[in-house]
């Protein structure tokens, strides 16, 4: 079953991804409660699904900061974590082929949701839909607007698009509810593009993609409303299989007897099943519900059904859940990591642009002249004594090297299969001879071209002068 859908979704991913060598998706789980059969169908499973296509760097974590919003309870927040972090990894999560973190584990996203809060409109964050719908509610009791409402909420989308454009992810799949959350997060990036973007080059921010997969089911609750925790009406991915056949049985049905022919229209027993069926055992479902199946029988079916999924998931999830300290150290080596590669120079280069910078150097970036509107380039003379090419080795036994300044990543390569080949790309770069297209440099996040072109001009010049 699991098979069947990572296919439709190797179809649908795999012809968007072959047109650009590697897309970011980022996907972010609030950790505010258990994970049930909603999540399995809506997030969890599409999501390892498209992990599997080529080409694609995907960005997975447990958003409990935005867990903060909304519960207090510690012992809460903690236990789900560690319990959706463990159904991932059950559901065969790879932390050795995506990035898989704990976003409090990174704290260059609340220094980012600083920086994206100075310039984010307060207008917009009043109509954001969460917070409206709570002074809504306030209003209709005759309440103060902002009465027992905290700032967590209203900054939440501002959070939110500090964990995608850290990592510049291209597309983010969510619900429908969370679709004005990622058009909030375009509308800073080009605000901050727009105000701090070197104009002649790269602009510090991608504009992400909120991506709605048609073909991924939104799963009816026990009262046949969409299975969410705000509804009380989930059946848990992981409870004990006793447990889940009581839960099944608990399914809100219509009073038909056996015998007499049942709607598939609209039946959430239906629908569930469907979402874990293959094609031929809807197809023998639906005939089953013409010719008159009893409702007693019908749960059987698709508890059997669930079970069958679920059960050696189930007993992998166990397994994690004893041993949460290999969770815990799973987690801070992948926020180690990504912080390495990608969150420490990205803020780096952000804290530049908006002016936190060291005070001995020279300007750097382009800078707007806020009389003149005009742009200064920093001069390639201060170039020099910074940017270096580094060599070096990689634990899969490939050679690689990158240009750097300071900390920041300039130029990443690819890895080489020896290291004459590496350096002597290294030395046609030193002339100066610069392919951004050529396929074995990808350029630094956040670093503009003509900073790169700037740097490279500047070793040239400085070789021929020795
Ligand atoms: N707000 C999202 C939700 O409730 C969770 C989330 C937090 C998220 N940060 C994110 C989702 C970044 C995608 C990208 O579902």
């Amino acid at each position: 079953m699991l098979q069947r859908v990572n296919c439709v979704l190797l179809r649908t991913s795999a012809r968007t991804v072959t047109a650009t060598s590697s897309i970011r998706i980022l996907t972010g789980i609030t950790t505010s409660g258990s994970p049930h059969l909603g999540n399995y169908v809506g997030a969890i499973r599409p999501a390892i699904a498209a992990s599997h296509v080529p080409g694609v760097e995907s960005f997975y974590f447990l958003a409990d900061y935005h867990a903060l919003v909304k519960v207090q309870e510690p012992a809460r927040v903690q236990r789900s974590t560690l319990e959706i972090a463990a159904a991932w990894l059950a559901c065969g999560l790879d932390p050795e082929t995506v990035w898989f973190y704990r976003q409090s584990d990174i704290p260059e996203i609340p220094e980012l949701t600083w920086l994206l809060t100075c310039i984010a409109g307060k207008g917009l964050l009043n109509r954001a839909h969460a917070y409206k719908a709570a002074v809504d509610r306030n209003r209709g009791e005759g309440q103060d607007d902002d009465a027992g409402i905290n700032a967590g909420l209203f900054m939440y989308p501002v959070l939110m698009a500090a964990d995608i454009l850290l990592f510049n992810a291209n597309r983010v799949p969510v619900g429908r509810d969370q679709v004005q959350h990622i058009e909030m997060a375009r509308d800073f990036a080009q605000r901050f593009n727009h105000l701090y973007g070197n104009p002649a080059g790269r602009e510090y921010f991608v504009l992400p993609e909120a991506v709605i997969d048609e073909h991924v089911a939104t799963l009816p609750g026990l009262d046949g409303r969409k299975m969410s925790k705000s509804y009380d009406n989930t059946i848990p991915l992981f409870a004990p299989r006793g447990e889940l056949k009581k839960q099944i049985q608990s399914i809100v049905t219509d009073s038909r007897l056996l015998g007499e022919p049942k709607d598939t229209d609209g039946s959430a027993l239906f629908e569930i099943y469907q979402a874990f069926a293959s094609a031929d055992e809807t197809a023998d479902m639906r005939a089953a519900f013409a010719d008159g199946i009893g409702w007693g029988d019908a749960k059987q079916r698709l508890f059997e059904r669930i079970d069958t999924e679920v059960s050696p998931l189930r007993e992998q999830y166990e397994l994690l859940i004893a041993h949460p300290q290999r969770i815990e150290e799973q987690l801070r080596d992948g926020a180690r990591r990504l912080r390495e590669r990608h969150a420490i120079p990205r803020l780096r280069a952000l804290r530049e642009a908006v002016g936190l910078r060291d005070l001995s150097k020279a300007p750097l970036h382009a800078r707007m002249d806020g009389v003149s509107g005009a742009v200064t380039l920093r001069s390639t003379a201060s170039v020099t004594t910074l940017a270096t090419f580094k060599q070096y080795r990689e634990t899969d036994g490939r050679f690689y090297f990158k240009l750097v300044d300071g900390d920041r990543i300039l130029l990443q390569s690819v890895g080489f299969d020896s290291p004459k080949e590496a350096g002597s790309h290294v030395a046609k770069l030193k002339r100066g001879a610069f392919d951004a297209g050529d396929g074995m440099v990808s350029v630094g996040s956040g670093v503009a071209l003509d900073e790169i072109t700037a740097v490279l001009a500047a070793i040239a010049a400085e070789n021929e002068a020795k």
